[in-house]
């Protein structure tokens, strides 16, 4: 059973892993100092920081985590569950004796870059690991945004964290070994798109902080930088350059992807969802062109190929249950309906070398999700309780088969294997 903050928050299951696996050497290795660095100490700021502090935090999705279900905005309160007890995110308001307005500039950078907030180290459900890349000028930007917050009086919550690991200097130590406190240099032999791009999906959007694998440490393996991770039960799939170019995603599909939530080549679901919805539909047009050049790796124009339809093979098994159990919704020939369910053909979901979230999807379904004021889909329903594993690979293979370039060899045993990782 998972709740719906976690839901959205695949993250929790990461610290978890973090806590139960390492916390304990980290712990023994917590009476070594951690280093910080003090940045440029002027408090003052202006009205368009402040405007830009806003729509930065909008990219960094603040709110999503710093605001409880039902909660008054930043006030913080949203749990984070651990097997140790629940982690609270913080008030974050100017208010000066429950949020951050007893805050100075340097106070502020430390807990963004270093993960030191001024009642000591931050458990990494907040992703500093990420906004450490943030420029000084926009984490001024920033934080003169929420100094000009009105101030909320709402007393954070204690930790539910039991001894010893509600003792914040295991992370200290955890710093000093997995987090790598620099901030972003653009590259020369790229365009500024490009580099604009590479700082708004990397520091701000932290997408590797889902989409990039973790080592024993649980620190993103950068040498596997955005090559896809399990995140309860579905795949943060793999988005390099490299796979989106060939599963021949264009800047037009990315920018509708990331405004709308879907486009010709799916819908994006799971922990995807909310940071299309609250964060990277805001972009603005140049920043959303930014990011497609950085992920696509190029500035070009790329053509649109024509959804992949190979036709049906109704000698196989599979031709049988996709008529029987999906049709009705995908349609006949998989090009989907509008407002009831997107096209198979041409569906980056099936075109994957992963077959993960195919049967993650057939078996666990999607809940409705709405898109925006024109355009919702009906809930994908779960298959768990009625097909067998023989006929999830079935369906699996004809799906690729008949809709991707992906070969249809799957068998029972790698559908079972998914089964243990998918439904856990
Ligand atoms: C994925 C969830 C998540 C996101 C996104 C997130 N935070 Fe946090 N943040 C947390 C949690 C949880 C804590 C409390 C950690 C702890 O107590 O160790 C925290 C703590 C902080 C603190 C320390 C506050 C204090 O009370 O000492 C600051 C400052 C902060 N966040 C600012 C931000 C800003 C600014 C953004 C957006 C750019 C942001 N956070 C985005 C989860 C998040
Ligand atoms: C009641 C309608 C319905 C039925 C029946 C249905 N689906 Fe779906 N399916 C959907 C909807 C709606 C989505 C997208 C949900 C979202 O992301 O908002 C979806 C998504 C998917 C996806 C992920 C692709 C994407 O872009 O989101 C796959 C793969 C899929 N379905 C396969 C199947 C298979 C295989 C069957 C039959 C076993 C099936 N579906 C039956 C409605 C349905
Ligand atoms: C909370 C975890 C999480 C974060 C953060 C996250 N993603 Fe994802 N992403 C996923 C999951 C899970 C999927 C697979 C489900 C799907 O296809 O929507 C996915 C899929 C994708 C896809 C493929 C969509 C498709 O239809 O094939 C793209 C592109 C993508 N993410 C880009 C990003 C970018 C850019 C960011 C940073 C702004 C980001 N993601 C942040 C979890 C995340």
């Amino acid at each position: 059973m998972i709740s719906s903050h976690q839901r959205h928050f695949p993250r929790l299951k990461r610290i978890q892993n973090l806590l139960s696996h390492n916390l304990l050497l980290t712990l023994g290795l917590g009476l070594l100092a951690c280093s910080s660095s003090a940045a440029d100490d002027s408090n003052s700021s202006k009205s368009s920081d402040i405007a830009r502090g806003a729509y930065l935090m909008k990219i960094g999705d603040c709110v999503a985590c710093h605001t409880a279900v039902g909660g008054r905005e930043l006030a913080g309160g949203l749990p984070f569950e651990t097997p140790f007890g629940a982690v609270y995110s913080t008030n974050i308001t100017s208010d000066k004796e429950t949020g951050i307005g007893k805050y100075n500039y340097e106070d502020f950078f430390d807990a963004m870059h270093h993960g030191v907030g001024i009642n000591g180290n931050l458990y990494p459900a907040m992703p500093y690991t990420s906004y450490s890349l943030l420029t000084d000028e926009d984490t001024k930007a920033i934080y003169a945004y929420l100094m000009s917050t009105k101030p909320i009086k709402q007393a954070n919550r204690d930790n539910d964290v039991s001894f010893p690991f509600n003792l914040r200097f295991g992370l200290k130590a955890w710093n000093l070994v997995a987090h790598d406190a620099k901030i972003f240099t653009p590259s020369k032999d790229k365009s500024e798109h490009w580099n604009r791009g590479n700082y708004l999906v990397n520091a701000l959007g932290h997408c590797g902080e889902c989409h990039t694998p973790r080592d024993s440490l649980f620190a993103m393996e950068q040498d596997k930088h955005f090559q896809g991770a399990i995140i309860e039960g579905l795949e943060a799939s793999n988005i390099t350059p490299s796979e989106l170019n060939r599963q021949n995603w264009t800047h037009g599909d990315l920018k509708s992807l990331f405004t709308k939530g879907y486009s010709r080549k799916g819908t994006v679901f799971g922990g995807m969802y909310p940071v299309v919805y609250h964060s990277f539909s805001y972009l603005t047009d140049d920043d959303m062109q930014a990011v497609s050049s950085y992920l696509l790796d190029t500035d070009e124009i790329i053509e649109p190929q024509a959804l992949t339809f190979n036709g049906h093979k109704p000698e196989l098994p599979g031709y049988t249950l996709y008529k029987g159990y999906c049709a009705g919704c995908h349609g006949q020939n998989g090009e989907g309906k509008p407002n009831v369910a997107p096209a198979m053909a041409g569906n980056a979901t099936l075109d994957k070398a992963s077959v993960h979230n195919v049967v993650a999807v057939m078996l666990k379904g999607i809940n409705s999700q709405h898109y925006n004021s024109t355009t919702s889909f009906y809930a994908m329903p779960g298959y768990a309780d009625e097909l067998h594993d023989e006929q999830i690979r079935d369906l699996a293979n004809y799906l690729r088969l008949t809709w991707s370039t992906q070969p249809g060899n799957l068998d029972v045993k790698t559908i079972h294997n998914l089964k243990e990782v998918i439904l856990k």
